[in-house]
């Protein structure tokens, strides 16, 4: 299989987890990707209508995406339970969905910043998408913990991989700041042998 990816990219980090933690890791070629919203990438336009990583490219030739379709599809090829069954599952989504919602957010705060000319930026949207990001972060601490400390599960790996690119991107901004049990769930959850062979490259 090959995977299209950027090493910048928290949803292809998602990927890159559940390859490492699922031991499927040497099944995929990795084919680094650079691109943006203002420069797409051609040979993965062909591959996904949509123009974005990761796309997972079967050996029958069909792709998938988004990183939700490939993670749930790795997940049920390797039986590994990451998506459980019965009640779990759906609190699983759920905290994935979380997981990911803060992704879309911070990349639009990266994207504001990065693409767009700075006479055109407009602050008070920056704001509300770090304000999204912030409630998201203080429902994980109060809310979620019980289930963050549970069995490894697809909702742990989403969350684990946006809050490591609000490291990776908006560490000045301080997302630990009033979440003291999810940083310290965070510092435990990003020594895992996956997550550091999947780090993002220096800012
Ligand atoms: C980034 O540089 O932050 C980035 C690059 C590709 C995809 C997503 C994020």
């Amino acid at each position: 299989m090959k995977l299209a990816f950027n090493p910048a990219s928290p949803y292809a980090r998602k990927v890159a987890v559940v390859l490492h933690e699922t031991s499927q890791i040497d099944d995929v070629e990795f084919s680094e990707v650079v691109l943006s919203p203002l420069a797409p990438d051609a040979e993965t336009a062909q591959k996904n209508p949509l123009g974005k990583i990761p796309a997972l490219e079967r050996p029958d030739g069909v792709t998938l995406y988004d990183s939700r379709v490939i993670c749930a599809f790795l997940d049920e090829r390797a039986g590994s339970g990451l998506i459980p069954s019965g009640a779990r599952r759906w609190e699983t989504l759920t905290l994935e969905a979380t997981g990911d919602g803060i992704m879309d957010a911070a990349l639009l705060v990266t994207y504001e910043a990065r693409l767009r000319p700075a006479e055109l930026q407009m602050e008070p949207w920056t704001d509300a998408q770090w304000d999204k990001i912030m409630q998201a972060c203080t429902a994980l601490n109060t809310r979620w913990m019980s289930h963050l400390a549970g069995p490894l599960d697809m909702g742990q790996i989403s969350v684990g991989c946006a809050l490591a690119y609000l490291d990776f991107r908006h560490d000045a901004r301080g997302w630990r700041k009033g979440h003291d049990a999810l940083a310290a769930w965070y510092e435990t959850f990003s020594a895992r042998a996956s997550m550091q062979a999947s780090r993002s490259p220096e800012a």
